[in-house]
């Protein structure tokens, strides 16, 4: 089976979309996808419901933009391979989670993998970074790089991934708003901001590099008290970006007063995900009954040793 890793934006969404360094973890969640020769390239998604042809344009909105993306992969080999698609996923789409990306990266694999043809996880990435551009416009390549190497990593555009040794394993409580989040929607936002003030916007962007290079010598020694800190700050200057909407703000909040030692929105914003640190798994079931009794859905994720 061919996989593509979900992750987690720990600190520096959106500022990685400008250049600026980021720290995101894989999720052993993702997308799991198989090959198999067809008379013509097809797609399939069960729990999407999604059963459709490379060459028929679709009525929906949702399905055209994944034959799109779909289409964007096949032309990255020569010839067009002819396959039937299968992918499973394990992830909500519109979650900040990195669905797509992993989507994305288990279609490059299954198509590799049926061809013959072998690919280092950069090389993989890359070749997924056409999808990702049909289903975000423009996208950092942060959710594909991690998508393909899974891991903890530090992600600059355009340089290679830094992987993170941890000094603590991290438990997180991942939390959906019930909010469907369009990065695509989120990230334009982000650049017309920009386009209006870049003195301001550079600013924010910089406040998040500090915290981005702090988080990654916590995420080193272990200091989760200090990540927490920086996950706070994060969560503000991304709320002055109005990334984050007042369900998340929300959240976050429910998870501090939980115990939580820190709290933010993950991925694109407004809706989709937030994630909150916490100091070990009893702390974090307490954080997610909070989550849960205020009428959201989440779940725990262990990574790393
Ligand atoms: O919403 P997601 O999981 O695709 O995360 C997007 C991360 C952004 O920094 C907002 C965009 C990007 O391409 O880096």
């Amino acid at each position: 089976m061919a996989f593509g890793h979900g992750k987690l934006i720990l600190l520096g969404e959106h500022a990685v979309v400008y250049g600026r360094p980021a720290l995101a973890a894989a999720l052993p969640q993702g997308a799991e996808a198989v090959a198999e020769p067809a008379d013509r390239a097809r797609l399939e998604i069960a729990p999407w419901g999604v059963a459709l042809d490379a060459s028929e344009i679709q009525a929906d909105e949702r399905a055209e933009q994944l034959r799109q993306a779909f289409c964007a992969l096949l032309d990255g080999y020569d010839p067009l391979p002819a396959f039937r698609v299968r992918v499973e996923l394990s992830l909500p789409g519109g979650a900040g989670l990195g669905g797509s990306a992993a989507l994305s990266v288990a279609i490059v694999r299954a198509l590799d993998a049926a061809l013959g043809r072998q690919r280092d996880a950069p090389a993989v990435a890359e070749a997924a970074l056409a999808a990702e551009r049909v289903f975000h416009g423009n996208p950092s390549g942060i959710d594909s790089a991690l998508a393909a190497s899974g891991g903890v990593a530090l992600y600059r555009k355009g340089s290679p991934l830094e992987s993170v040794r941890l000094g603590r394993k991290l438990t997180l409580v991942v939390g959906h708003s019930g909010e469907q989040g369009s990065t695509r929607e989120t990230v334009a936002s982000v650049a017309r901001q920009h386009a209006r003030n870049p003195a301001k916007l550079d600013q924010i962007f910089d406040g998040i590099e500090a915290l981005v290079t702090n988080g990654r010598s916590a995420l080193q020694t272990g200091e989760l008290w200090r990540l927490g800190q920086l996950m706070i700050l994060n969560q503000k200057l991304l709320s002055s970006m109005m990334l984050s909407t007042s369900r998340l703000s929300e959240m976050c909040q429910a998870a501090e007063q939980a115990g939580a030692l820190g709290a933010k929105l993950t991925g694109g914003g407004g809706g989709g995900c937030m994630i909150a640190l916490c100091e070990h798994a009893a702390a974090a079931e307490r954080v997610q009954h909070a989550l849960e009794a205020i009428g959201r859905e989440a779940f725990i994720a262990e990574l790393g040793a």
